[in-house]
């Protein structure tokens, strides 16, 4: 029997690497262009860190998180998200004091234990970010527009970004007894998920996608009704920011999100094209979360957006690395033994400058190497046979002109020249 690999984990193979690449490329020049600074944390937390933050009453805590004992005893979790690791980073380096505003983002694989469908696995990837230390609503409105420009420059097709408010630690508690109270005179109508929630975590009813349940909750109380003063001017002031800046969100008074960990702005951004999982983000405030980790009384705002759901939602993206050059792909073909030598010289001098080469074996016959060339897309193929050799010289061919672009070079300037002939021809030609 082969092995295969679990329920869940999937392989991410060449193609689709190549496409998830590509968007986290374009998600990070747009991160950096706000500031944020890249963090790696790590794969493995103790379970309390998410038990503390993301909520012990949370579905991702209680039923979906892979939490394990280690050797020693101690009680580890698989992340099954990343503000909670950020934030614990950002408590335990200091970083707290020296830097009180901080912009960090990360990306890296997830696990929850959850149902597999599409654009849902049990191990999948995000890219996130945490905004610290600002608390008036244009951090929220700056964070918002952030995800519209990831959006954009990822090719999100058909974005939607729902925004709503889930007040604060001074009218959420109201709230949350009212929406019980609603909750308990339908439980008749309500699934035995939504039951045990009624008590620990009312909010989540409504979220659940039962039908019965959507019918019996279509009339309970909104938290956009019940909310504070200071809650309720802090979201006026967010939508007319983020309609200032031009970006166009959608107030849904129904959204809630599925971790505990959140305050006023919420956010979930939606696609076209995915199915029943048609969130490729989400976010929020979670103003009093770096307090209940052990830090000092600060605010915070941050998002994730899921990869493999950018990649299922987005148009394939024009591959745009920084150095056009680099991307076109070269096809050293030597024919031959005595050219292996140059050519694998020849391969490791472009290879220097940025451009991705391909070597074929000696061995095979030039008609043989072409059709390879043709096969993997490659630009040019540099042909180096004995009368190349002798010549001290190679051939360039453009396979996209079909000719001999550059006649033949010297072999001492040969990377130099290929170089110079790559750039004549623009960044728009090449692929
Ligand atoms: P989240 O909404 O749980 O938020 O996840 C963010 C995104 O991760 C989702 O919108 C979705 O695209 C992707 N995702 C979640 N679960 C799966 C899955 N099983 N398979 C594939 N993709 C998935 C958070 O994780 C928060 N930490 C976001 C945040 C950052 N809030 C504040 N800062």
């Amino acid at each position: 029997m082969n092995v295969t690999s679990i329920k869940g984990f999937r392989d991410v193979l060449p193609q689709e690497k190549a496409r998830q690449r590509a968007l986290l490329e374009a998600a990070r020049r747009v991160l950096e262009s706000y500031g944020y600074d890249e963090i790696e944390l790590p794969l493995l937390e103790k379970g309390e860190l998410f038990r503390r933050s993301v909520g012990s009453t949370s579905d991702i805590v209680e039923k979906e998180m892979y939490s394990f004992e280690d050797r020693d005893g101690a009680v580890i979790a698989l992340r099954p998200e990343g503000t909670a690791s950020a934030v614990r980073a950002y408590i335990e380096s200091g970083l707290t004091r020296a830097l009180p505003v901080a912009r960090l983002w990360y990306s890296g694989p997830m696990f929850r234990r959850e149902r597999p469908q599409k654009g849902r696995y049990r191990q999948f990837s995000q890219v996130g970010a945490e905004f610290f230390g600002r608390d008036d609503p244009a951090a929220d409105a700056e964070t918002l527009c952030l995800v519209a420009d990831i959006c954009a420059a990822v090719g999100v097709r058909g974005t939607r970004i729902d925004v709503n408010s889930l007040g604060d630690a001074a009218c959420r508690p109201a709230y949350r007894d009212a929406l019980a109270a609603y909750g308990r005179a339908h439980a008749s109508r309500l699934c035995d998920d939504c039951r045990t929630r009624l008590e620990r975590n009312p909010l989540r009813l409504l979220d659940c996608k039962n039908e019965g349940c959507k019918a019996a909750m279509a009339a309970a109380p909104l938290m956009i009704d019940h909310l504070c003063d200071p809650c309720r001017s802090h979201h006026n002031e967010v939508l007319r920011l983020v309609a200032a800046a031009g970006v166009s969100v959608c107030a849904n008074p129904r959204m809630v999100r599925g971790l505990d960990y959140y305050c006023r702005t919420a956010f979930e951004v939606m696609a076209e094209g995915l199915g029943a999982q048609d969130a490729v983000g989400g976010g929020g405030r979670y103003d009093g979360l770096v307090a209940a980790l052990g830090g000092p009384e600060m605010a915070a705002i941050g998002f994730a957006f899921g990869i493999e759901r950018l990649d299922l939602a987005s148009m394939p993206l024009q591959d745009e690395p920084e150095n056009p050059v680099a991307r076109a792909l070269v096809l050293i073909a030597p024919i031959g033994e005595i050219a292996a030598g140059p050519a694998l010289a020849l391969a490791r001098r472009l290879r220097q400058t940025g451009v991705r080469v391909e070597m074929e074996s000696p061995g095979r016959r030039l008609k043989a190497q072409m059709k390879h060339a043709d096969k993997i897309g490659a630009r040019f193929v540099v042909i180096l046979g004995d009368t190349e050799i002798a010549a001290g010289k190679a051939t360039v061919r453009d396979m996209q002109a079909q000719r001999d672009h550059a006649s033949l070079f010297d072999l001492v300037d040969d990377a130099a020249a290929i170089m110079t002939a790559l750039e004549s021809i623009g960044p728009n030609e090449q692929r």
